[in-house]
């Protein structure tokens, strides 16, 4: 199919659930969204001070605090968007903290997406549900192939184990509880590590880049050999749009997506962190970890091959990786000389959807 890009129609007053609003892929969700006129509902919680969400002024944007835990709470606020399509996103989604509370993890990705499925077979007005998974479900064999969404699923450690498993579960749920004429079309979506301003998480490369070089120190790399595929967050964002798109128009069946970079775009941590400092200018550096930290699993090779979504939904990654780190850089050198997140997030969504080929 040839590329497209989000309908501008469809999302136009249409009610949408987000868990995980308050994350960084939430706020980056809630505000593209918002930009395209949809009615956007947030159910999740998030303590840190820190967030981009926390700067975002969104029109048409609702919230609660809760639980995905809390069935009755995910239940009550489902009931109260009256949402046609849901975007799961809430989740424990790090990898080192995994290692630090496993039952956590499992307790939020596994047992948290069975809730909000729960919730959402009582819905009356659902359509389309799609849930964020991640490229980490794959089975992990070090071969240097990019995986298919038909791989077998894996997980060396406990995140990447949980998201396997919530694939697992959304694909039972949808077909033992969700079949037609049930009106609900499931999906799950796969992307890598996204990037983009305003993430603040700990132990992610950008963020890390960010602090440092903000607080006028060098980057200091783990890994820096290590690859990764690295993509702007608005673009696995705009697939899982497509994706819900399709689903309600139901096209589509219960199904798993890739929503990757291009495969020539892979970049080692190194050349990632060379390209940062560029986009960055002044004196901002980077250097490799000289200390002997403690060796925890970190799978070395990622890559995903999403030539179906390019096929089926006409999606294609439109930000390259030099692009895209660019702007992240941008976007964090201007917020720390005072620009307001949703200032910045504004400037990189309307570039991004006036780049689009629309036919
Ligand atoms: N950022 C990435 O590079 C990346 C890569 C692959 C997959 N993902 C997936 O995308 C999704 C969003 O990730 P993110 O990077 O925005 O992370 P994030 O931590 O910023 O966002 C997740 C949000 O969910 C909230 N949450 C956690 N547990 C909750 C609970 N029990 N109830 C309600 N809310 C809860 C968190 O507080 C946070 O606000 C996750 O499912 C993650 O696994 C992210």
């Amino acid at each position: 199919m040839s590329m497209r890009q989000v309908d501008r129609q469809f999302w136009n007053g249409k009610r949408v659930f987000v868990t995980g609003h308050m994350g960084f892929k939430g706020a980056w969700l809630v505000s593209l969204l918002s930009h395209l006129g949809a009615k956007t509902f947030g159910f999740g919680k998030d303590e840190r001070e820190k967030l981009l969400y926390r700067e975002l002024r969104l029109a048409g944007h609702t919230r609660r605090v809760g639980d995905i835990n809390d069935l009755g709470a995910v239940k009550a606020a489902l009931a109260e968007s009256g949402a046609e399509v849901l975007f799961h996103l809430a989740a424990q989604p790090i990898v080192l903290t995994s290692y630090d509370d496993p039952l956590a993890t499992f307790e939020t990705n596994v047992l948290g997406t069975v809730r909000v499925l729960e919730a959402a077979r009582k819905s009356a007005n659902l359509k389309a549900i799609v849930v964020i998974t991640s490229d980490k479900v794959y089975q992990n064999d070090g071969a240097s192939r990019a995986f298919r969404e038909g791989d077998p699923l894996g997980g060396a450690d406990p995140y990447s184990a949980s998201k396997a498993a919530a694939e697992i579960v959304a694909h039972s749920m949808a077909r033992s509880f969700f079949p037609p004429p049930n009106p609900i079309r499931i999906a799950t979506a796969r992307a890598g590590n996204v990037i983009g301003g305003g993430d603040w998480a700990d132990f992610r490369l950008l963020p890390d880049a960010a602090r440092a070089i903000g607080a006028g120190q060098p980057l200091v790399c783990r890994n820096p050999a290590s690859t990764r595929p690295w993509q702007h967050v608005l673009d696995p964002l705009s697939g899982y749009m497509m994706l819900a798109e399709d689903l309600a128009h139901r096209k589509t069946d219960i199904d798993a997506w890739n929503f990757g970079p291009a495969q020539e775009d892979v970049l080692t941590v190194g050349e990632v962190a060379d390209r940062f400092v560029a986009a960055w200018g002044g004196d901002a550096k980077w250097m490799t970890e000289s200390s002997q930290a403690p060796v925890r699993h970190e799978a070395k090779l990622l890559a995903i091959d999403s030539s179906r979504a390019q096929r089926e939904l006409g999606w294609y990654p439109r930000w390259r990786s030099r692009e895209a780190i660019e702007r992240t850089a941008s976007w964090y050198r201007d917020h720390y000389t005072g620009v307001g997140g949703g200032e910045l997030v504004e400037r990189d969504i309307a570039s991004y959807l006036s780049e689009a080929p629309n036919h």
